[in-house]
């Protein structure tokens, strides 16, 4: 049995939330383990509600739990860095989970913006790191407001943070073992210092622990362009904080958008948290019609994660046989099919 913190959030977050428990108790009953899950309360209505954002005994409660399922974050009448602050990254940086693992993985059947490119080329995963970077906060501002202003944001980068980064990737990479090929996603050649740290150890722990992986390194204003024209020369990629937010946004629209890209909030020896990476979608709100399969496969992810490779598959191909022979597009609105339903067809598959 599994305990599960469930935290469906804002906007459309309740509503593909919805459907991922759907699918998780279905497929749990198949695989044969079962699921104990617990709802908090978290977002822009409690704040509003209450001012309480994150309590100090809720994240003590979090940290109790197998996994977390989030569903997303964001509150048209919360100014924006509240929510965004004081919760994801509050329980990204407080539970250290120090990876954002990202796939990006185009389905058969899924429509891409990229021209001539398909399900062989656009699979690859982006390993982000998720508590330092320019996202640690460090920074301060001086004779704010005046026309004297100086304004400083700071990216902070540790041997130990990025080490235990590169490292993971490394594993990853061994693990998934496609074409065991790691890229270093970087700015070597202006940010002197901190790219400088991240390939000084990607290159020793390479050479020393990893001869089996091949290094390879690229500039991330080159990144993004190699991602449109040849993203089939990806494997794994790691990165920064504030690069891999960047490049994942672009990797969630190669792979057919907001409505199928996942990803998990990593920590190896902790709690982890997974969600759909896109946001909560105001104006869709309570309508059924947002697509829950990003909501579904970070709910594979999850279970992946803890330890049920089997049930994760099950998930995935479900995933993949609904965008191949039954939606008409993944936007919101346009699937053919309403959230609920998209549910109820992955659970068929399973
Ligand atoms: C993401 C989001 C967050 C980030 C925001 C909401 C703080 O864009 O998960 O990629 O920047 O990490
Ligand atoms: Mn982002």
């Amino acid at each position: 049995m599994y305990r599960i913190a469930v935290i469906p959030g804002d906007g459309t977050g309740p509503e593909v939330i919805r459907e991922g428990l759907k699918v998780l108790e279905a497929v749990s009953t198949l695989a044969g383990f079962s699921l104990d899950v617990t709802t908090y309360d978290l977002g822009g209505e409690r704040y509003k509600r209450t001012a309480e954002i994150l309590p100090d005994s809720v994240l003590a409660e979090l940290r109790q739990f197998d996994a977390i399922y989030l569903g997303a974050i964001g509150h048209p009448e919360v100014r924006p860095g509240i929510l965004e602050k004081g919760l994801l990254l509050r329980l990204r940086f407080e539970l250290d989970q120090y990876i954002n693992l990202r796939p990006v993985k185009l389905f058969p059947g899924v429509e891409t913006p990229l021209k001539d490119k398909g399900p062989d080329d656009i699979d690859f995963v982006v390993v982000r790191e998720n508590t330092e970077g320019l996202y640690a906060g460090a920074g301060g501002t001086l004779r704010r407001g005046t026309a004297d202003e100086v304004a400083v944001q700071e990216s902070i980068n540790t041997r130990k943070g990025v080490e235990r980064c590169l490292r993971y990737a490394f594993e990853f990479t061994r693990k998934r073992n496609k074409r065991n090929k790691l890229t270093l996603c970087g700015k070597t050649n202006v940010l002197t210092y901190a790219f400088d740290l991240w390939e000084r150890v990607f290159h020793e722990l390479g050479g020393r622990e990893y001869p089996d992986i091949a290094c390879d390194y690229v500039h991330v204003d080159a990144a993004v362009m190699w991602m449109v024209k040849n993203p089939e020369w990806f494997d794994v990629i790691v990165t920064d904080n504030m690069f891999g937010d960047i490049i994942t946004d672009l990797g969630a629209i190669i792979q057919g958008g907001m409505g199928i890209a996942a990803g998990g909030n990593i920590n190896p020896q902790g709690v982890s948290m997974f969600e759909p990476i896109g946001g909560s979608a105001p104006k869709y709100t309570g309508l059924n019609v947002v697509n829950p399969l990003a909501a579904i496969c970070a709910a594979a992810l999850m279970l992946g994660t803890l330890g049920e490779p089997a049930a994760a598959a099950r998930i995935e191909n479900a995933v993949q046989t609904v965008c191949a022979s039954h939606l008409q597009s993944l936007a919101a609105g346009k699937m053919g099919y309403s959230t609920s339903e998209v549910g109820d067809l992955v659970i068929r598959y399973l």
